[in-house]
């Protein structure tokens, strides 16, 4: 799909890979609607790159219902969801306090996982109504998972448990679509220089970094923005999770149990 024109919805838009991905897209002539839960943040990203900005949480059905009304009103119809909405949670599932309360475990689900189905449901919806475009193209989801999807790793089985849960909904989702043009792609980063990241214990992103062949390093997220790009224009590319990770291969520790 050619992006120029289109409408594009990203969620998570306020930071890290999300803001990359919704300036990208702007500058190459979508109209972009940033969903964000901080609402000063995206308001800014949304004027610095000339887009929209809408405050939503992904992981309420309401709240994101509205959120799609706004950009269907001002926008028009979007034909491009990117899912870029998430939260960390690092924790023992026995630590000190005994065992992790099922109430955390629920909310990273619930960003990470309905939150991803929530914008889905709504976006594939409105796509379904739309003319097809060239080779009977209505529109393109593309999610965000992780390596942690399929490498596992520990002190993180809420978050794990979702991208997990990520990877596999794309290809139900890509097969359900099919039939109506719609594409549904993953992307699963590691090592990517984000807030989400450098948030982590500097041995925790050496401990990434080292896993990785080459380069050794973390990478800017402009690298995920590029992938949207692509895969928005590469048109036989569907129900993958495609890995953006330098190589990373292997386990690694992100904290000790204590969380420090
Ligand atoms: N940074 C990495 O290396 C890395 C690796 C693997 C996966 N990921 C995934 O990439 C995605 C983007 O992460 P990032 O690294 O850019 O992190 P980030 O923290 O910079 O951005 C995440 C954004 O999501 C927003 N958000 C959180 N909860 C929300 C909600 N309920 N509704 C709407 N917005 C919400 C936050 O406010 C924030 O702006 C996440 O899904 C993350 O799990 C990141």
């Amino acid at each position: 799909m050619k992006i120029a024109g289109q409408t594009a919805i990203v969620t998570g838009a306020a930071s890290g890979m999300g803001e990359a991905t919704a300036a990208a897209l702007a500058a190459g002539g979508a109209k972009v609607a940033l969903f964000d839960v901080k609402a000063d943040v995206v308001r800014a990203t949304a004027k610095r790159i000339g887009g929209l900005d809408v405050v939503c949480d992904v992981s309420d059905a309401a709240s994101t219902e509205a959120a799609f009304a706004a950009v269907r009103q001002q926008l028009g119809p979007a034909r491009i969801l990117v899912n870029c909405a998430g939260i960390p949670d690092f924790a023992p599932v026995v630590g000190p306090d005994g065992p992790l309360p099922l109430e955390r475990f629920n909310r990273v689900i619930a960003v990470n996982l309905s939150g991803t189905f929530n914008t889905i449901r709504l976006a594939a919806a409105e796509m379904m109504g739309l003319a097809p475009l060239e080779e009977g193209e209505r529109g393109v989801i593309v999610n965000t998972t992780s390596i942690a999807a399929t490498e596992g790793s520990e002190f993180t089985a809420a978050y794990t448990a979702s991208k997990g849960a990520i990877h596999s909904l794309t290809i139900a989702l890509a097969r359900e679509f099919g039939d109506a043009g719609i594409r549904v792609l993953a992307i699963a980063p590691a090592g990517i220089r984000t807030p989400m990241m450098t948030m982590l214990p500097p041995q925790a992103q050496q401990a990434i970094e080292g896993t990785m062949p080459f380069p050794k390093r973390l990478a800017d997220p402009m690298v995920f923005a590029k992938l949207v790009l692509h895969i928005c224009d590469n048109t036989f590319l569907n129900g993958a999770a495609i890995r953006l990770d330098g190589g990373a291969r292997g386990a690694y520790k992100v904290l000790k149990p204590t969380g420090d």
